[in-house]
């Protein structure tokens, strides 16, 4: 049994109830964001309370409010126990990222893929991290790979502010620069054609409407980080190939750009639903 449910047994939360509670949430800096399903709304205080009593260092618990929605791909909090606010400073992969739930997105569960691609930056590569939110893309990647320079674009105001912010907090300025800007004007300035070696494209229900222009602003051998939701299951519960359609898109946008797609790599990222998965797929355009 997880450690939240024994902790909730121990408080006397009734044992045929325990069904209803997910032993899961994530842990954002010093907020504990948790998923209560309609029916076990009515023991929140209780649930808030065990959290908070196996994890001392949480000061804040928040129930997600909603979908993740909007250009902006924001999910709302609401807090339900603690302090009333819905920023916090997370530290990952030894950098410290202020976020605000309620203004910009920001997820944990991407921290192994923000490590895998920093890992392979080179020395004076010049790496564009589209779609960049807090910076966690481009700040872990500068961290690992400090010769690197490296261009983080958000069209955002609050996450931008925060990325400018988190770039102090994290000793990178010269190193990364913010650009606010939308994503598609940015790669179709004159300046910026074949002058990138890595590109990050981590937003995955519509990066491949920007394909062509990361393909533009790549130099000849440089790397897409492409990522994107794939389905691997219909309804009837017949099993796909999770990375067809994502694989054909980058296809269909390297042949429209008259150039040769290389598949370099490709991965599940997380388990979206139960249909869905986020895969990246890795490639060069040649
Ligand atoms: C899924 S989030 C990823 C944020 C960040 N890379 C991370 O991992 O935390 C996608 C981000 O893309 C931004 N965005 C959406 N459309 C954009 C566009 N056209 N140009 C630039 N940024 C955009 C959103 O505001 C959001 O912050």
């Amino acid at each position: 049994m997880s450690g939240l449910k024994n902790e909730l047994l121990r408080l006397g939360f009734p044992e045929e109830k325990l069904g209803l509670v997910r032993s899961s949430y994530d842990l954002i800096g010093d907020i504990a964001l948790l998923e209560i399903p309609s029916e076990a709304k009515k023991y929140s205080k209780q649930i808030a309370q065990a959290v908070q009593n196996i994890n001392k260092h949480v000061k804040v618990v928040a129930v997600k409010a909603g979908a993740t929605k909007g250009k902006y791909r924001v999910r709302k909090i609401k807090v339900i126990a603690g302090e009333k606010r819905s920023s916090t400073i997370h530290r990952e992969s030894g950098c410290s990222f202020k976020v605000d739930l309620n203004k910009a997105y920001f997820s944990t569960r991407l921290s192994h893929e923000r490590e895998r691609i920093a890992l392979q930056a080179a020395p004076k590569e010049r790496v564009l991290v589209l779609f960049a939110g807090v910076g966690p893309f481009a700040i872990v990647t500068s961290k690992k790979q400090p010769m690197a320079s490296v261009t983080a674009v958000e069209l955002n105001p609050a996450a931008v502010k925060l990325l400018k912010e988190n770039i102090v907090l994290n000793k990178v300025a010269g190193r990364v620069v913010a650009v606010k800007a939308d994503a598609k004007k940015f790669c179709a300035k004159k300046e910026n054609k074949a002058a990138f070696d890595r590109v990050v494209m981590p937003l995955p229900h519509s990066a491949h409407e920007f394909l062509s222009g990361a393909i533009r602003v790549l130099k000849p051998k440089g790397v897409i980080h492409f990522y994107s939701i794939g389905e691997k299951r219909r309804r009837s519960h017949e099993k796909l190939d999770v990375f067809k359609k994502p694989i054909v898109r980058v296809s269909l946008a390297c042949k429209k750009a008259k150039k040769k797609c290389e598949i370099v790599n490709k991965r599940t990222v997380l388990h979206y639903s139960p249909f869905e998965d986020e895969v990246v797929i890795d490639f060069k355009a040649v």
